[in-house]
């Protein structure tokens, strides 16, 4: 019986295809696993910013909303009021399950198109089934300019005398 040496034996050219071959597939999947902890490891170090509008909102001067009008900001969500009592800022959002609501100017009132409440322009509930009224929002005026900041709610009845 011989022993066969493999160490000392003549490495084929096919041999030396597939260790070459295996080497080169060993680095990718090196490469691969280290790429995807390193992206992993980055998102991680970043904050998760949610980036969201600015909740102060310009709406101009006093001058710009004549007495008696109702203005409509879809956008922002927001209506805008100037009574003989003053400016305040209402959510267009109904207080019933959140859906938009709408301002009929012929009727001067508020409807929530979802399940029929009704607010009047001062956002005071007239009908169907929202428990409050709109909720009015901060409005300062800075510097002549109307501000209102939607995070800030203000009792029900507040309003800016300008
Ligand atoms: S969400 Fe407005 S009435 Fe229901």
């Amino acid at each position: 019986m011989t022993l066969v040496d493999d160490l000392q034996a003549p490495v084929s050219d096919h041999e030396l295809d597939r260790r070459k071959a295996l080497g080169i597939l060993t680095g990718a999947a090196f490469a691969i696993a280290g790429g995807g902890t390193a992206i992993t490891t980055i998102r991680y170090m970043r904050p998760n910013v949610l980036f969201e509008p600015p909740t102060k909102v310009t709406i101009g001067s006093v001058a710009d909303i004549p007495m008696g009008t109702l203005l409509v900001l879809i956008e922002q969500k927001l209506y805008i009021a100037h009574t003989d009592e003053g400016i305040f800022a209402m959510s267009s959002v109904c207080t019933h399950l959140g859906c938009m609501t709408r301002y009929d100017a012929e009727k001067n009132a508020i409807a929530c198109p979802c399940h029929g409440s009704k607010f009047d322009a001062a956002g005071n509930v007239t009908g169907g089934p929202a428990p409050r009224p709109l909720v009015r929002k901060q409005i300062t005026l800075e510097g002549g300019v109307l501000i209102v900041d939607t995070r800030k709610d203000v009792g029900e009845s507040f309003v800016l005398k300008v």
